[in-house]
């Protein structure tokens, strides 16, 4: 297993271009099979969770060709219906297949996804969802089985925004009989560029972005070519990193007002940041600030930069509290930062955090994609050596993270 090796105290200084957005292109990647005809999605990043989607779809009949970020997509004439226990353990979106099958070809059989590294992480709302547009659902023998012979377009209220969930049933009532409301539907910039990607194939969606989405049904979709959105996590994640280091890093194609909320707090914190159409630029000279942060849904601030902002607040001067309200075990990367030397203390929910003035580098382990980064980050603002096990967590999410980042002056190198 391959390991990041990272000699920290380095400033980063330059341009790193940000690539297309992964918790973007995965719903679109299940959306494509609802289309007749070819689909062509540029702007994809190289990362392990889109190789598991285009497993998932092919296990499906799906032909999908991947080169240098652009993927083909040629759903078949009959689309297989069942999506493996082996695929779905190993990346929970898989998941988003079942609202699209159901639509397409009135029958789904997904393995139930189990708890993950941040949290149980249940799918209620996507089957109760599915549930009342006319689907009949069935849990067995560790799959949902779906089945429905008509979907009807209805009012869908969530009890809490969820992004897999709006997913599922934006992408299960384009082709469904009728009108369907989603009510306390997730806001999140990948909610949009779903619904603008099937909008483009024809879909009637409107207000995607806004609380209350609503989706007209229609006879079939086409497939088309379209763009990705910047990845807003991965820009976040190199923003945080230059503030945790010091120096003057500019993001590029990326998508500013997608990342307001970190922008504010970086601010508020004392990094230097301006923004162009599609570039922000941080800038930090000194020490920083701490800051409070409760994770949202979006707007707010994102909880997949908690733990990367968490190691940034650690060497902050004063004292800091990160209140994490979406999962309930995103606290993974804290034991971790303690060992390079944090002053960490957790209180359910709550971490409280006072800063310190260096991390010391030393061995630690990813435990998901984020926690990944956040060490990435800890690493490279740390004195000495750190050395990072796991790194097939940061795989799954980061295109060629060693490699942006030694661009720009990290010393940072992975070893098999
Ligand atoms: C997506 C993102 C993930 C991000 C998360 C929150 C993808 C591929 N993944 O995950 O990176 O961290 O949004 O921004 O886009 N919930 C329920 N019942 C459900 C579904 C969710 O109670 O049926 C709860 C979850 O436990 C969690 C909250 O809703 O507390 C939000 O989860 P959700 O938005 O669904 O996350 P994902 O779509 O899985």
């Amino acid at each position: 297993m391959d390991k990041f090796l990272i000699e920290g105290n380095q400033p980063l200084n330059g341009e790193i271009k940000i690539s297309g957005s992964k918790n973007a292109a995965l719903p679109v990647m299940a959306a494509a099979i609802l289309t007749e005809g070819e689909t062509i999605l540029d702007n994809v990043p190289r990362v392990w969770d889109i190789r598991t989607m285009s497993f998932v779809l092919r296990t499906l009949g799906v032909r999908v060709e991947e080169l240098n970020g652009r993927l083909k997509i040629i759903p078949p004439k009959l689309l297989h219906y069942e999506a493996p226990y082996e695929l779905v353990k190993t990346m929970r979106a898989s998941v988003l297949v079942m609202g699209p099958l159901l639509a397409k070809v009135k029958r789904a059989r997904v393995s139930f996804p189990g708890g993950c590294a941040i949290g149980v992480r249940p799918i209620d709302l996507h089957l109760k969802g599915l549930a009342k547009m006319g689907a009949d659902i069935a849990i067995k023998d560790g799959y949902v089985e779906g089945y429905a012979k008509t979907l009807v377009g209805t009012r869908i209220c969530f009890k809490n925004p969820s992004v897999g969930a709006t997913e599922n049933i934006m992408m299960a009532a384009v082709l469904a009989r009728g009108k369907t409301y989603i009510e306390n539907a997730a806001r999140e910039p990948e909610i949009v560029d779903l619904a603008n990607f099937l909008n483009q194939a024809g879909a009637k969606i409107k207000n995607a972005g806004s609380k209350t989405i609503e989706i007209t049904g229609v006879d079939r979709l086409k497939g088309i070519h379209y763009k990705i959105i910047p990845d807003r996590i991965e820009t976040g994640t190199f923003l945080i990193a230059c503030a945790a280091t010091g120096g003057n890093l500019t993001v590029k194609d990326t998508e500013p007002e997608n990342v307001r909320s970190l922008i504010d707090k970086l601010q508020k914190m004392g990094v230097k940041i301006s923004t162009g159409d599609n570039t922000i630029t941080v800038e930090r000279k000194s020490r920083l600030r701490g800051v409070d942060i409760t994770t949202s849904p979006y707007p707010g601030f994102p909880t997949d930069l908690q733990p990367q902002i968490m190691s940034l607040l650690c060497t902050c001067a004063g004292s800091s509290v990160v209140r994490e309200r979406i999962f309930e075990n995103r606290f993974t990367h804290v034991g971790e930062l303690q060992r390079m030397g944090a002053n960490i203390e957790v209180q359910g929910n709550r971490a409280l955090i006072k800063g310190v003035h260096t991390l010391n580098g030393t061995s630690v382990m990813a435990s998901d994609i984020r926690c990944g980064a956040a060490l990435v980050i800890a690493g490279l603002s740390a004195r000495g050596e750190t050395k990072i096990s796991r790194v097939y967590h940061i795989d799954r999410g980061y295109e060629k993270i060693e490699e942006k980042l030694s661009a720009v002056g990290a010393r940072i190198k992975r070893i098999k």
